[in-house]
């Protein structure tokens, strides 16, 4: 196996060679503006592992891991004008950048270049396993994705409906990344099982620290506006968490705060907000999550026979994704 770093090097060149110079521009440009900036390749990252811990060189599973990123990619387009976000790994975004009919159709074709990069012929009798699995769980995505957007105008979400909508919108993902790289390398079905497990308890994990950086991280590294998510009122674990642990008043104080809807209050109700989670210890609370669900994580590796430093290498990603600021 490679390091960590150079997976996501590896994912970055194999990006960078699949620029689109065509026109219609409109349509191409913004398609090499997100790709081009990068982000940490995550889901390549992850196939190429599970490909080579199962025996088979990564650049096997080489488009089949560039397709996923731009699936992801794709999903972030058209998320980013859900979510009405402005910026994305530092830059505007797409729908900001240009307009929101751009970010549609530039998606659009995104999705279908990707579906493009994964039925890629070498390898026969897989490649429908392959295609099975990626439509199977872009539906998934899509219905993680319509919960999430249910769920901003409803009270009543539970912490269970919280981690099946997560599951579904970004966890399902890893699982496919993991799974396809299990399949292209000739893995049992167990191991393939057993991978995919892995990364379902990892993307939760991930997901979590992705809400909470959305309140505690740092702009200017994370690459997003802080407070999105309490801005869209998101059903989080922090904010389910910060109901569950509210009494009378300050549960009053959050429902007069997330009813502000003037954007230039957007601090007010931010601050507002982070203030009440940290009265009631929210950030430790959800820490704990997060650990809780990477050693879940950790624990699914244990039913399959790796190599140890393949075992390590997971466990090092699994470290990373916890403790990243971005
Ligand atoms: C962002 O994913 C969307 C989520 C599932 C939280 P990443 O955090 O993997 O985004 P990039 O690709 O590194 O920018
Ligand atoms: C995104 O969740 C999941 C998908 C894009 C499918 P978020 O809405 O939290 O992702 P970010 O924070 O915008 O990257
Ligand atoms: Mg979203
Ligand atoms: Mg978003
Ligand atoms: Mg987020």
């Amino acid at each position: 196996m490679e390091t960590i770093e150079r997976y996501m090097e590896i994912a970055n060149e194999a990006i960078a060679s699949t620029r689109i110079d065509k026109a219609p521009e409109r349509l191409y440009e913004p398609i090499n503006y997100t790709m081009k900036l990068g982000g940490k390749r995550l889901r390549p990252t992850l196939m190429m592992m599970s490909c080579e811990a199962f025996g088979c060189h990564y650049s096997m599973c080489l488009n089949q891991a560039v397709g996923l990123e731009y699936f992801h990619n794709f999903t972030l387009l058209h998320d980013d004008v859900m979510d009405n976000a402005d910026m994305r790994r530092g830059m505007p975004t797409v729908h900001r950048k240009w307009d929101v009919n751009t970010a549609i159709l530039s998606g659009d074709t995104m999705l279908t270049l990707a579906g493009q990069m994964i039925v890629e012929k070498k390898h026969g009798a897989k490649s429908r396993r392959l295609v099975e699995l990626f439509n199977r769980t872009a539906i998934e995505v899509y219905e993680g994705q319509q919960y999430d957007m249910d769920f901003e105008t409803r009270t009543d979400v539970s912490v269970d409906e919280y981690i099946n909508m997560i599951r579904l919108k970004t966890s399902v993902l890893f699982g496919c990344a993991c799974k396809m790289g299990a399949i292209v390398a000739g893995a049992r079905v167990a191991d393939q099982n057993s991978i995919y497990d892995f990364a379902l308890n990892l993307g939760l994990a991930f997901q979590l620290q992705d809400d909470y950086l959305d309140v505690y991280g740092d702009p200017a590294t994370f690459g997003k506006a802080i407070g999105g998510d309490i801005l869209n009122a998101k059903r989080t674990f922090m904010l389910i968490s910060a109901y569950n642990a509210a009494n009378d008043a300050q549960k009053a104080e959050l429902n007069r705060l997330l009813a502000i809807d003037n954007p230039e209050r957007n601090a007010e109700k931010i601050e507002g907000v982070t203030r009440l989670y940290n009265e009631l210890g929210i950030p430790a609370i959800c820490r704990a999550e997060i650990e809780r669900y990477s050693n879940l994580a950790v624990r699914s590796l244990d039913k399959i026979a790796f190599d140890r430093d393949d075992r390590k290498k997971f466990i090092e990603l699994v470290n990373m994704l916890i403790k990243r600021d971005r």
